[in-house]
């Protein structure tokens, strides 16, 4: 059984009176099992046309009553009652026929097969039309083992149960097979026959086609048999289900005949251009071939366990840092996040090959890079922050097969529902909790008044669904709030635009994207505090290199203010005049602070930095360095709460919108250690003290867990973080360089 899911299959409510189940394999008998260990039945009953088969069901348990004809057992059902068909595709049919005769309207009827149009036309042709009482269904379990004997009642758990009701199909007839399923330790989903068919037709009935054709073809003779004997772990792996039952393999390629054919000629499509690829000994369209499918199945082991996409982490850890130390040393901090998932952006977009240095490779930067795959484009790497990337031009991204799946990323999300709303094809965009949280219509409002449509929940939170093919217009539009991310989307939709798109802001932000753009050759200018660009331009491919994330080198320039003895330089940091604000707050605190060897990579400005403790002092936080600092606030409280007197922030209710309500995620912990710190609507007042040991929550926000690790630099005792694996989406290298650095800092899972 699953580990830990033995709960689900304990006693339920009463369904109904009794459960026939007609066919008793392996999905037959474990549904059986799976209902008699819930009780869900006063009695489940099997018919099969095997006596023995019906003997072994009840000589195991798997059955209550065996029932050796079906008309008799379909005639003593009522009401409330289920019939369960798990008969192989090709015979539902007859047997259909049997239960429209005998079994009473009101009874449930449901079915098994792995075809769902085939059913449906079944029931047509036997009914006439589809009754009410029928719900076409397909679990999705098996193994390659069949019959009674591999029965099990853990069959279901956790696997995915497809329900394809029609207009015809009765609610209530739905909802008692939902909670069949459900019981059973199932999840339900719905879809329409078609979609079902299609689907299954990729992921499950090609790959059953390609393992039995290649066993076969391979196997091609007695003598051939031989060459098994030096195949390995890739062959076994790749024909496993070429194990599985013959006859309902048949009957499922004969049943999705029309999906199958589509899928099979789409994938015999695909293989033709891989064979062209080694006749022509096209190394670089492999390479992308195989990187793409590499990435792929990465990102299907990521979304199938809703696992992070590095490996680095514990799913949820705590960091449990000892007090005291002090930062000295000459290190370098990864690459710039807003950076990164710009250069993948732009680099898609762009004609040509697009080499990229210094990438961030974490999670946030990782899911757009992700996305970009998922929409044709073939990227190279990362391999130690290279990445190239094979840009496709402006009109050349393709459909994404499902939903664009964006993490924890707000970035990501809402840069691409820019570059994506004025595409030819439909998608959605979704991500994790926090970003699910995250409002959305900031984007989407001056988008729709572009001509974009895009959906969000009533709330203007994601998923968001845009719909594709929407000519766009520039617009002229003063942003409400100084946000990068919005400005930077209404750039991208005005790239695909007609006419200009014109843009002025409350405050400067960050400007990566204008620079970018300016790097790849697009055209923009800038007239009396606007930001001008004209649709329709193009992008061309260029070399750059990411410079450090200023918003990562905070949490040293303040661990190194506040650490006594501390003396730290940062390499190749970016100091972007619209980024820098973290310096300028923290010298204006008294923080000691040099800037040296300035130079320019990629149209950015670097340089390196050096730490050294000082004593500092409370202040009052000038809003004009607010955007200039929005993402290192959770750092500077730390160093607020280590200054002399009180610091006071105002005019950052941003704050509360980012991966967590940075301003309560603080002020709880700030407040747990000792440090006296009241929040405001739209900012925080903290009066310096001493920082004592306690257990903080990071609330799942990167930021937040690096900020309190750093505070233990001060601390007189230790500080638990709990929730830290997210600093994965900026920073995975954060617990090892503070290591090395001669913090303590350990990680456990919680
Ligand atoms: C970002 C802009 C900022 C910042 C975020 C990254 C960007 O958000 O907080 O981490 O890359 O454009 P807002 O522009 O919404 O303030």
């Amino acid at each position: 059984m699953a580990a830990g899911s033995g709960a689900l299959l304990q006693p339920r409510p009463r369904l109904g009176e009794r459960l026939l189940i007609v066919g008793l394999g392996l999905m037959g008998g474990s549904l059986a099992l799976a209902a008699r260990r819930t009780g869900l039945f006063a009695q489940v009953i099997g018919h099969s046309r095997s006596a023995a088969t019906l003997a072994q069901g009840l000589s195991e348990g798997v059955i209550d009553r065996a029932a050796p004809e079906l008309p008799a057992a379909l005639a003593e059902l009522a009401a409330g009652d289920v019939v369960v068909i798990c008969v192989p595709t090709l015979s539902l049919p007859a047997v259909l026929a049997v239960v429209r005769e005998h079994a009473e309207p009101e009874v449930t009827v449901t079915d098994v097969a792995s075809v769902k149009g085939s059913v449906v036309a079944a029931a047509r042709a036997v009914y006439g039309g589809v009754p009410p009482q029928l719900v076409p269904g397909h679990p999705i379990a098996g193994s390659e083992k069949s019959g009674v004997g591999a029965a099990r009642a853990e069959l279901f758990i956790h696997h995915e149960v497809i329900l394809t009701p029609l207009a015809e199909t009765d609610p209530g007839h739905l909802a008692r097979v939902r909670g069949l399923w459900e019981s059973a330790g199932a999840r339900v989903s719905e879809m329409t026959p078609q979609d079902h068919d299609a689907v299954l037709a990729a992921t499950s009935h090609l790959p059953h086609m390609l393992a039995f054709g290649l066993v076969d073809a391979l196997a091609g003779g007695a003598q051939n048999r031989e060459i098994f004997r030096y195949a390995a772990g890739g062959f076994r792996d790749f024909t496993r289900i070429a194990g599985s039952d013959p006859v309902m393999w048949r009957d499922i390629a004969l049943a999705n005949r029309e999906a199958l054919l589509k899928a099979l000629d789409y994938f015999t499509g695909r293989l033709g251009a891989l064979r062209a690829a080694i006749a022509a000994q096209d190394g670089d369209v492999l390479a992308g071939i195989f990187t793409r499918a590499q990435a792929a199945r990465r990102h299907f082991e990521v979304m199938q366990e809703s696992k992070p996409y590095m490996n680095a982490a514990p799913r949820r850890s705590t960091y449990r840092v000892a007090p005291g130390g002090r930062l000295v040393g000459d290190i370098r901090v990864p690459g710039d996040k807003s950076i990164s998932h710009r250069s993948i952006m732009l680099g898609s977009l762009a004609e040509g090959v697009t080499r990229v240095l210094g990438f961030l490779e974490g999670e946030d930067s990782l899911a757009t890079l992700q996305a970009f795959r998922d929409m044709g484009v073939v990227i190279e790497g990362p391999d130690h922050g290279a990445l190239v990337i094979h840009g496709v031009g402006l009109n050349g991204l393709k459909r994404p097969v499902g939903p664009l799946y964006l993490g924890n990323s707000g970035t990501s999300m809402r840069l691409l529902a820019g570059l994506l709303a004025g595409q030819p094809f439909d998608v959605t965009l979704t991500g994790d909790e926090s970003l699910s949280r995250r409002p959305m219509r900031r984007v989407t409002e001056p988008l729709a008044a572009m001509g974009a449509a895009i959906a969000t929940t009533e709330a203007g939170t994601p998923p968001l669904r845009i719909e594709g093919g929407r000519a766009l217009h520039g617009i002229r539009y003063d942003l409400p709030i100084a946000s990068a991310q919005v400005k930077s989307c209404l750039l991208f939709a005005g790239l695909r635009a007609a006419g200009e798109t014109s843009l002025s802001e409350p405050a400067p932000t960050r400007d990566h994207t204008e620079r970018m753009l300016q790097g790849f050759g697009y055209p923009l200018r800038r007239e009396g505090g606007r930001i001008i660009l004209a649709g329709g331009g193009r992008l061309t491919a260029c070399d750059l290199r990411v410079p450090g994330d200023i918003s990562s080198a905070a949490f040293f320039l303040v661990g190194g203010s506040i650490a006594p003895g501390s003396d730290l330089v940062l390499r190749g940091v970016g100091v972007n005049p619209t980024r820098d604000g973290v310096i300028h707050i923290l010298r204006a605190m008294g923080a000691d602070i040099e800037v040296f060897n300035r130079t320019e990579t990629g149209g950015e400005p670097i340089a390196d930095i050096r730490v050294r403790y000082a004593p500092l002092r409370g202040i009052e936080i000038p809003d004009h360095l607010v955007a200039n600092a929005i993402d290192e606030f959770p750092a500077l409280f730390i160093a607020a709460a280590c200054a002399q007197g009180e610091t006071v922030l105002r005019g950052a209710e941003e704050l509360r919108v980012k991966e967590s309500d940075r301003i309560q995620a603080m002020a709880d912990g700030l407040i747990r250690l000792g440090i006296v710190a009241v929040p405001t609507p739209d900012g925080i007042r903290i009066q310096g003290g001493t920082l004592g040991s306690g257990i903080v929550d990071s609330c799942g926000d990167h930021r937040v867990a690096m900020a309190f690790a750093i505070a233990g630099l001060r601390a007189t005792g230790e500080i638990r973080i709990r929730d830290c694996s997210n600093v994965a989406t900026s920073f995975p290298s954060f617990p090892a360089l503070v290591r090395s650095l001669g913090l303590t800092l350990t990680e456990s899972g919680e």
